[in-house]
Order: structure tokens, then sequence, then C-alpha cells
């Protein structure tokens, strides 16, 4: 059942090409262009009418509703809210008849994106949601729903589910500028035409794997590490802290690059690993005078850039190469090399991958 891969989580992150293909089946027009959502059925009107929209989930969710924010605002310049399911359902949210409410969940039961989901419904608000079990109780009680088609995701860590929810966040972001003949309209054909070169870049990039191996070895028995970005590289290292912390229960803590200079440069002290992304090329300088300030203080820097970035490798101790995409759409490769690593982490302290302790597949108590 696990395919010959040691565990489930291991075989989900080999999944992600064809689950990456498999979400794009159907959504895009025949000549390439255009998406393709016949799943959404907003009232008339609607679409344009959009002012505001939440999107609210949980942990890996969440994370791909960070990427899907910064996707839906360039895309459209709609105000964007990502927040996390647990806190939006105890505050006062601000809200209108013209609110869209996207909620992110793998599993379709998650207790505290079902709670924001119900409030949300209950206010009037239209619900769409993006999960990957048919028949779930989001699936069944949200007014539009798009289906991640990752197949069944047993690993507690979630991988293929991030994925495939990031591609369709792509999708919906790119449907929206389309119907809204927004900004990025013009930008949509172009997207469409490297998303779907994205399963073949995605199998290159499980190539890193020997490397990553080498490196998680050989770090796995540190109690510390920190992941560094910008922008889009930025919640990309939110979601590969999260992976190394469910299973590797190493402590992890990603900070937006910019921000360390103002606590956390204090905990870098010599031999500290940090994995450095630098797939945002208007950040790219930005970024490293980040990674140089780190380096004055003796970490050891693993970056994850471009294939082709020959600079990278000057400033850092080790460098992972990912194929060249447009950097919009980098955290659906740049997140693997962080999947893995965490996964070898986990084996290399002799951990049980696939069910980290204190934790449940799905969490349905509040
Ligand atoms: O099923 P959901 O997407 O609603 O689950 C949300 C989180 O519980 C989930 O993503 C969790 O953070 C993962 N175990 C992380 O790998």
């Amino acid at each position: 059942e696990k395919g010959g891969y040691d565990h489930f989580m291991l075989k989900e992150i080999h999944e992600q090409p064809k689950a990456i293909s498999d979400t794009l089946t159907g959504r895009i027009s025949e000549d390439g262009t255009k998406v393709v959502f016949d799943e959404v059925q907003f009232p008339a009107g609607f679409v344009k009418d959009i002012d505001r929209i939440h999107i609210l989930a949980c942990g890996t969710s969440w994370h791909a509703g960070m990427v899907g924010k910064h996707a839906i605002e360039k895309l459209t310049r709609i105000p964007v809210d990502c927040e996390i399911a647990s806190e939006y359902r105890y505050r006062d949210p601000i809200v209108s008849k013209n609110t869209l409410m996207v909620v992110i969940t793998q599993s379709g039961e998650t207790a505290d994106t079902l709670a924001a989901l119900r409030q949300a419904k209950e206010q009037g608000t239209r619900v769409l949601a993006i999960t990957n079990v048919v028949g779930s109780s989001a699936a069944r009680e949200a007014d539009d729903v798009i289906f991640t088609w990752a197949g069944p995701e047993i690993s507690v860590a979630s991988t293929k589910a991030y994925t495939t929810q990031l591609t369709a966040l792509y999708l919906f972001a790119g449907w929206l500028a389309q119907e809204r003949e927004s900004v990025g309209a013009s930008e949509v054909p172009a997207i469409l035409t490297a998303l779907r070169d994205m399963p073949a870049n995605a199998e290159k990039v499980l190539e890193t794997a020997p490397a990553i191996q080498a490196f998680a070895k050989e770090w796995s028995s540190r109690e510390h590490a920190f992941f560094i970005g910008r922008g889009l590289d930025y919640a990309v290292s939110l979601e590969g802290s999260l992976k190394l912390k469910e299973i590797s229960y190493m402590h992890a803590e990603a900070y937006a690059a910019g921000e360390l200079k103002h606590g956390t440069l204090a905990l870098i002290v010599e031999d500290i690993p940090v994995i450095a992304l630098v797939t945002q090329d208007d950040l790219y300088e930005k970024t490293l005078s980040n990674i140089q300030e780190v380096k004055a203080r003796d970490a050891f820097v693993l970056a994850l850039a471009w294939s082709g970035d020959q600079q990278i490798a000057k400033s850092v101790d080790q460098v992972i190469h990912i194929p060249k995409v447009n950097p919009f759409l980098a955290p659906i490769l740049a997140v693997i090399p962080l999947q893995l690593l965490a996964y070898y982490a986990s084996v290399a302290r002799g951990n049980d991958v696939d069910n980290p302790r204190n934790l449940a597949k799905s969490v349905t108590v509040e």
C-alpha cells in the first residue's frame, strides 16, 4: 500500500507531480488561455461585486492560504485577509454582502475551519471551499467547492494536499482576474502555461532528494533550525518550518528575512542551520544582505535558489537548485525540498514519520 516507499509521507511527496496534474485536468481551456471552473456558480454579478476576500484555514492549509492571498491580490487587486480559523471565529470580522469567504481544508473536517464556515453562512456570506475530500462536511456545507485531486493523504504531515491547494488557488486567482477583467487578466495565459509545466518541474525537484538526505543526516542532531525568506519565500518558509517541527521534533522558526534584525539575530550563533529561500527575483539583493547578516554570525546557510543562479554559492555554504519558473509560482516547487528535509530529518532521528507524537490527521476538536 506504500507503493514500495518506506513511509506514506515519502510516497505522497513523490505523488505530487501527478496530484498537480490531476488538479489541473479539465480546468484549462483547450487553447490554454483561460481557466475553466464550471463548479463555481456565483450568483449573477457577484464575481464583479466581490470587494473583500477572507481566507480561513489551519496549519498547512493556512500556509497555502497565505500564498493564495498574494496571488489573488496581485492578479485582481481585491483585498484579501488570510487568517487562522480558530482566531477568526472568536473576533468580530467585518463582512458585507460582497465578501467572499474561502475555506481551505484538506480533510474538510477540521473543527475550527468548519466553525468559521458555519459562522460565515449564518452571516449570509458566500463560502467557497477548497478541499480534497468529496462528501466531506466542508464540501457539503459550502456554497461552491473546488476539489484538489490529490488522492487520499494518509501521512499526518501534509504534502501533496499543500501543493494541490496552491495549484487550485493559482487557478482561482487567474479565474477571478479573467472574469473581472482585472489588471492581471493578461498574465493568465502565461501562468497557465507555467502551471502545465509544473508536474515535469516538480519531478526534477524530486531529484534533489539525495543531497537533501545527506544534509538532513548531518544536521538532524541539532535542536534548532531557522528558515528565512521574503514575500512568497516567507510563506513557504513557514510551511517548511512547520513540517520540520511536526515530524522531526526539531525546534524551527520561520522568519521574514527582513525581520531578523528586530530580535531574532540574537539567536543566530555559530553553526546553527539556516535554510534561506531565494526564489523572488525582485527581492534577491535584499535577501542576500540578510543572508550575509547570518553568515557574519557563522551560521551554516543552505540556500534554495534557481538553477542558473551562480552568484548565491559565494554567499552560502550549500545550495539546492530548483528549475527556474515564474517566481510568482515558485512556492509549488520550493516547498518540495523542505518536505524532503523534514522527512529525512525525521527518519534520521528514528521518529514515527507518518504518525508523529500528539497529532491526529484530522483535528475534529476545537
Ligand atoms: O484537513 P485540514 O487541511 O483542515 O488540516 C489542517 C491542519 O490540521 C493540517 O494542515 C496540519 O497542520 C498538518 N498536519 C500539517 O502537516
